[in-house]
């Protein structure tokens, strides 16, 4: 995989051991770590980090990481994305910004493997909801604070769903480093608990009349004119963080790849950050074998599956025909479609990493599905039930799990990683609505979004304040069994 991994020939100048690559093949520009720029300034393409592997102390077997288990007490061996450093050496130690990020759990789930299809002991969660800031985002942060950090920035913004936004705001309170967060998001379109970290953190939270996709549009405007450091996934030091979520999952399975990694799309930074881990790790020889990539939009926001799915379009070496893209982001707007689902951590209609999906599908012989919003919330109040519950964009991995499980490409006996990417509290107002009782509060959140029943609902009990009657309840709702589906 010469993309990521040769020294063009007269690199000069550049510090010679990692540098920014435009992953554009006809033009392949290179720059130096320490610059600040968020697309290819020659020709617009996105950027990658790349290293000269050769030259670098990288260890023969992952197992080696495991000497980092010995001596927590260092910052960044207890980080679950510093501890693997070697795999991405841009920074001097001494310029390193963690929070302690990256302690979770990959959980096998019998439960939930069920409601899949598989069979025991075969699926796993990769729970991120354990992070500072209750996402995968703390991933990406450190790395892209480490690289603001070496830059010199001070002023940090991103355009988010909400959990980008989340953690850029836990960042920048938890450390002392001068930093602050501007962030932009689409009015009424995050989550409460995203939005109330965003304001407890002190973020200037910039509030657009519009979506993620408009947020998006002016953030990077705005950080264009004011000199901004952006950190948005777009920015390549986020997606050298966001490898470690493979890390770890090699690391719980005693660094032996799963058959499958199942994730959320929404703006792609994910599924592109597993596929260069997977590709590095591929030429490092640290790996064998490579698990199949499957990324799940959902059905109101799905670009990737309409592009990959329905217009052919692939990664050509890194030539992917983009004029597809274009047509379809055209008929959107001549439509005026604007993504819309439940899960609005991925309610995006144009994923900035979209070049870099396609090449981890390629390099990851990856597959592209979308779930409706009804799967996404039935599977939520499974993992709820099974696991250690979810947000509704990460449910999206279990229902498109569930997918192409009926659907026979998952086989029962595959060792599947679903990458559970945000914390169940992070969305009360979602798992009320399918739990509750309050049908007009049912018809608002989730109705309206074409589910129709709650066929997992946990119901509440409404009991009069007396001992007897609570007594009574108890007798007769404890022998029942639990989560018994009552159509809502
Ligand atoms: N799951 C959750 C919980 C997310 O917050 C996001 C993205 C995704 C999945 C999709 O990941 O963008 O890498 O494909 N949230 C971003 C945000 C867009 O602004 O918080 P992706």
């Amino acid at each position: 995989m010469s993309v990521l991994t040769t020294a063009p020939a007269g690199i000069g100048s550049l510090s010679d051991l990692a540098y920014q690559q435009c992953i554009n093949p006809a033009c392949r520009a290179t720059f130096s770590v320490d610059q600040t720029q968020f697309a290819c300034p020659r020709c617009g393409d996105l950027l990658d980090v790349v290293y000269d592997w050769d030259r670098l102390p990288v260890p023969r077997r992952l197992s080696e990481f495991e000497a980092k288990w010995s001596d927590r007490l260092d910052p960044l061996n207890f980080s679950g994305v510093w501890r693997f450093r070697e795999l991405l050496p841009f920074a001097p130690r001494e310029m390193i910004v963690t929070i302690g990020e990256g302690q979770t759990l990959l959980q096998t789930a019998d439960k939930v493997g069920q409601y899949v299809g598989m069979a025991p002991g075969r699926l796993r969660l990769q729970y991120e909801g354990m992070n500072p800031s209750g996402s995968f985002k703390d991933n990406g942060m450190t790395a892209a604070f480490t690289h603001a950090r070496m830059v010199k920035a001070r002023r940090v913004a991103c355009a988010s769903t909400g959990n980008t936004s989340a953690a850029l705001a836990v960042y920048c309170s938890a450390t002392d480093l001068g930093f602050r967060a501007i962030i932009f998001i689409g009015s009424g379109r995050i989550a409460y608990g995203k939005l109330a970290q965003a304001l407890d953190h002190g973020a200037l939270t910039i509030q657009i009349v519009g979506d993620f996709d408009d947020a998006m549009h002016r953030v990077r405007q705005v950080a264009d004119l004011l000199g901004i450091y952006l950190m948005n996934s777009i920015n390549p030091f986020r997606l050298e963080g966001q490898k470690a979520v493979m890390y770890r999952v090699l690391e719980g399975l005693g660094w032996e790849p799963p058959d499958w990694i199942v994730v959320p799309g929404g703006n792609l930074g994910n599924s592109s950050a597993f596929g260069k881990a997977f590709i590095e790790l591929k030429h490092l020889g640290l790996i064998d074998r490579i698990p199949r990539l499957a990324v799940i939009n959902a059905n109101g926001a799905r670009t990737l599956e309409q592009l990959v799915g329905h217009h052919g379009l692939t990664w050509l070496n890194g030539l992917p025909d983009m004029g597809v893209a274009r047509s379809y982001y055209d008929r959107l707007d001549l439509e005026n479609l604007k993504a819309s689902t439940i899960a609005s951590a991925i309610e995006i209609n144009r994923p900035v990493n979209l070049k870099k999906c396609l090449r981890a599908l390629d390099f990851c012989d990856g597959v592209v599905r979308q779930v409706s919003d009804q799967e996404i919330m039935d599977a939520k109040a499974r993992v709820g039930s099974g696991g250690l519950g979810c947000e509704p964009a990460s449910a999206a991995s279990v229902a498109g799990a569930r997918k192409l499980r009926e659907e026979g490409v998952i086989a029962p006996g595959d060792s599947v990683v679903c990458i559970l990417t945000g914390h169940q509290l992070k969305d009360p107002t979602a798992t009320v609505a399918y739990h509750g009782t309050d049908q007009e509060n049912f018809e608002k959140v989730l109705g309206s979004r074409g589910v129709h029943r709650a066929g997992f609902a946990n119901r509440p009990v409404m009991v009069a304040n007396d001992l007897d009657d609570i007594i009574r309840t108890i007798a007769l709702y404890s022998e029942a069994p639990p989560a018994a589906g009552s159509a809502s």
